[in-house]
């Protein structure tokens, strides 16, 4: 994209909506419940999302890649978390865990790792937190020990999302324990590489059909060539990178909200009480008008964002964009819980039970006030960007 700035979506950004919507509406929404029953890894839409290279589309062309911006981006892991938030993980966690090559890594690294991404032949997840270090990262614990030309990594990464179906992992480690922050680098540590296990899947509240576990590292040797970046940049890529996508998680916010509003819309239109459709009390109408705008704000948000990642993504300095990614997923993700929850209430009983697809919205939108940071550190690194 070369117009700017970029905070309307161009005529092929909706054109790429449309062609993701239909995806998403004849193959992903018809599975999103029974995935959310079963817990299972959905293969048939990831192989669906590579078919139609919605699966990874911010890879750059050089690397085989769609080469989409970062709108673009927003808009088909809305599209796709419309029908099905776990889903919309493919692209998102795809994004998350190579944002950091894409920043940081070597022309090799690169190379090396975005091609297979961008060929769907595997997926790339971003190992950060640990069970003692999640909203406070930097107290980590994982170590990386230098040994020759290669390095020995030991440790425990937790809640790490796509774990176990992702080939590759975006691993942050100590190499430095005296220098705090400034000790800790990042690597690719690869599924196949020995010593490298997985915990069972965390019994989740939502994004049931995504596994979320822990990565577990028994001295595991990996070059040296594997670092991304250079020694001690390790926690300023990772939060470099969470600039960059915390957007994609208010994307998946916006997504869910706009398919719970959907299906609320839907149903007060046709629901009958009191001898006429609900949609003609007011009580609801003025809470669909509520759904509807907060919605939109948050979009508008979310878009804005968007157009600054693009253009730092391509070198220019944007002095705002660590304030309007927070603000963004913040945002999104409260207005998500706000409007699923609003959806749920509207179609009364029915809402409440798993013959409709709201409560299931209800409870994939609840991580998204939690992950990429809680909106409580969201709210920590808003107040710092402005009060600095
Ligand atoms: N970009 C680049 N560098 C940054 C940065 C940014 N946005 N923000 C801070 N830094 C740098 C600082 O400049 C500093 O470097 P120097 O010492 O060289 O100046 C260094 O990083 C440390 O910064 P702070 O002192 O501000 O760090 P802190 O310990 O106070 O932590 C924090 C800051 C904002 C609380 C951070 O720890 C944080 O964001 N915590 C939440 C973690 C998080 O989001 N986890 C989610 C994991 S991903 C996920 O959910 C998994 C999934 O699979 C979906």
């Amino acid at each position: 994209m070369s117009s700017f700035p970029l905070y309307a979506p161009a005529e092929e950004h909706e054109m790429l909506r449309e062609a993701v919507r239909a995806l998403a509406d004849q193959k992903i929404a018809p599975r999103a419940a029974e995935a959310d029953e079963t817990g299972e890894f959905p293969w048939e839409v990831y192989k669906d999302l590579v078919a139609a290279d919605f699966h990874a589309v911010h890879v750059p062309e050089e690397y085989g890649g769609a080469g989409a911006d970062a709108l673009a981006t927003v808009i088909v892991i809305e599209e796709v978390a419309r029908a099905c938030a776990s889903s919309s993980l493919i692209p998102a966690v795809n994004k998350l865990g190579t944002v950091p090559l894409l920043l940081s890594a070597s022309p090799e690294l690169k190379e090396k790792y975005l091609a297979p991404v961008a060929r769907g032949d595997a997926m790339f997840s971003y190992a950060l937190s640990e069970p003692e270090a999640g909203s406070d990262a930097a107290a980590m614990k994982t170590r990386a020990v230098l040994d020759g030309d290669h390095y020995v990594l030991n440790g425990t990464k937790m809640w790490i999302t796509n774990a176990g179906v992702s080939e590759f992992y975006t691993t942050m480690a100590v190499t430095d324990p005296s220098a705090g922050a400034r000790g800790i680098s990042a690597f690719v540590v690869e599924k196949s590489d020995e010593g490298v296990s997985f915990g069972a899947k965390e019994r989740k509240l939502g994004i049931k059909a995504s596994p979320t576990r822990q990565v577990i590292f028994d001295n595991v040797r990996i070059p040296a060539s594997r670092m991304i970046g250079e020694p001690g940049t390790g926690f300023k890529t990772a939060l470099a990178t969470l600039d960059h996508t915390r957007i994609t998680i208010a994307a998946q916010a916006l997504g869910i909200a706009q398919g719970a509003l959907d299906h609320a819309v839907g149903y007060v239109k046709e629901r009958k009480q009191f001898g006429k459709a609900i949609a003609e009390f007011q009580g609801l109408q003025f809470m669909i008008a509520d759904m509807a705008m907060k919605l939109e704000a948050a979009r508008q948000l979310t878009y804005a964002a968007a157009a600054k990642s693009e253009l730092a993504m391509h070198g220019t300095p944007v002095r705002d964009l660590t304030f309007f990614s927070s603000a963004a997923k913040c945002a999104a993700s409260d207005a998500a819980m706000d409007i699923t929850t609003d959806a749920v209430q509207l179609l009364g009983g029915y809402g409440y039970t798993r013959d409709y697809p709201v409560e299931r919205m209800m409870r994939d939108a609840k991580i998204t006030q939690i992950y990429e940071g809680t909106n409580q550190i969201q709210r920590m690194v808003m107040a710092r960007q402005i009060l600095k």
